[in-house]
């Protein structure tokens, strides 16, 4: 043999062990992404930041939806026939053989705004891993409209423990996991980076890693909790320590946010700090970095990463939040590919490395 083919025959093989190994290849799904900054609506105008969805089908056969893999919340919903945006991809029960009815009526509060609907259960296939029996939401209105002007359809909770603490039933991400759909229990996120071209918004791995999209190995930290709680343990704006988390800031990974939030107090400090002028005139000239610690390492977003500038107008993704909590949106993201890994029984550990 020669040596180039003796390489092809040990690659083979390695491939053929992983594959055997893993037994289930792990699922990319590719995810889109739109921006919402053009639009005329006038109350989305804060939303002037990429959105990101991936398709999932419902029932069988399957009906087509793009969702919005969201870990800040619990639920699967997607529009019923009642819906009334126009255009929208609606679900048919009537036209699916593993539909069945619950019927419960659930209402459930975002950031964007709430949402109305009941439960059915149905087959939920999600890049060709089949969940059986899947309780989810057929949602049938949502009051103060802000959810109809989304380009996505509906929603993809990756959150919660064994129920919804909203609905009480069983989050699609534990079925998939108790039901071996991914024999690593273990799902991760990719986020283009803002400004980068192209059409390709990004990517949800589950059952694994996609190495095609980080550099180093990923800083792990204990997560607890239905929201995947953890601790980041200094807060640094350019070289200076502000103390705030010296005894620690609770934050969460949020991918259905495009903001980084935190308490409003330090929120405005920061904001003040580097400067962001909303005609965009110290664009090229902002230099302050803004960093975390999380598990002793430490985390530095850049200009490049906290400032949005889209049709002449600049700002920083920094926002207020109501609460103590930190809540790293698409933005952290796009810095950092994110994984969730549930291998450990009992715990969750969530990973953080350079996103390329
Ligand atoms: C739902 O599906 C049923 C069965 O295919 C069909 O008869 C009905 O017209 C559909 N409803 C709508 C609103 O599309
Ligand atoms: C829906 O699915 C859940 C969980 O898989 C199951 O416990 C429940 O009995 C199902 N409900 C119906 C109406 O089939």
């Amino acid at each position: 043999m020669s040596t180039s083919l003796r390489f092809l025959a040990a690659v083979l093989i390695l491939f053929l062990v992983s594959q055997h190994a893993t037994g289930q290849p792990i699922m990319r799904i590719p995810l889109k992404t739109k921006t919402l900054w053009s639009t005329d609506d006038v109350a989305l105008t804060n939303d002037n930041d990429n959105t990101y969805f991936g398709q999932i089908m419902v029932g069988t056969p399957g009906q087509p939806f793009n969702v919005l893999f969201d870990t800040g919340s619990f639920d699967l919903w997607v529009p019923s026939l009642k819906w009334p945006k126009p255009r929208s991809k609606k679900y048919n029960s009537s036209k699916s053989s593993t539909f069945k009815r619950d019927g419960r009526k659930v209402e459930i509060r975002y950031g964007a705004g709430s949402l109305k609907g009941f439960i059915s259960n149905e087959t939920v296939e999600v890049g060709g891993l089949r969940i059986k029996q899947q309780p989810f939401i057929e949602a049938t209105e949502a009051p103060g409209r802000r959810i109809y002007e989304r380009p996505w359809d509906g929603i993809f909770g990756l959150s919660g423990l064994s129920k919804s603490s909203i609905t009480g039933t069983r989050p699609i991400w534990r079925a998939m996991m108790e039901q071996g759909v991914v024999k690593k229990k273990v799902f991760s996120i990719w986020l283009r980076r803002y400004g980068d071209s192209g059409k390709e918004g990004g990517e949800i791995v589950f059952g694994g890693t996609d190495p095609a999209h980080f550099t180093g190995a990923h800083t792990y930290v204990a997560a607890e909790g239905p929201h995947n709680m953890f601790k980041i343990s200094s807060f640094f704006v350019g070289k200076i320590d502000t103390k705030v988390c010296s005894k620690g800031c609770n934050a969460i990974v949020d991918s259905g946010s495009t903001y980084i939030r935190g308490p409003s107090d330090l929120i405005e400090k920061i904001n003040k700090q580097i400067g962001v002028a909303a005609d965009c005139s110290n664009y090229d000239k902002l230099t302050e970095v803004i960093s975390f610690t999380i598990a002793a390492k430490t985390f530095t977003l850049t200009p490049r990463d906290y400032m949005e500038k889209r049709n002449g107008k600049c700002k920083s993704v920094f926002a207020a939040s109501t609460t103590d909590l930190w809540q790293l949106g698409t933005p952290f993201i796009r810095a950092f590919h994110t994984v969730w890994d549930h291998q450990t029984p009992g715990t969750v550990k969530l990973g953080f490395a350079k996103s390329k």
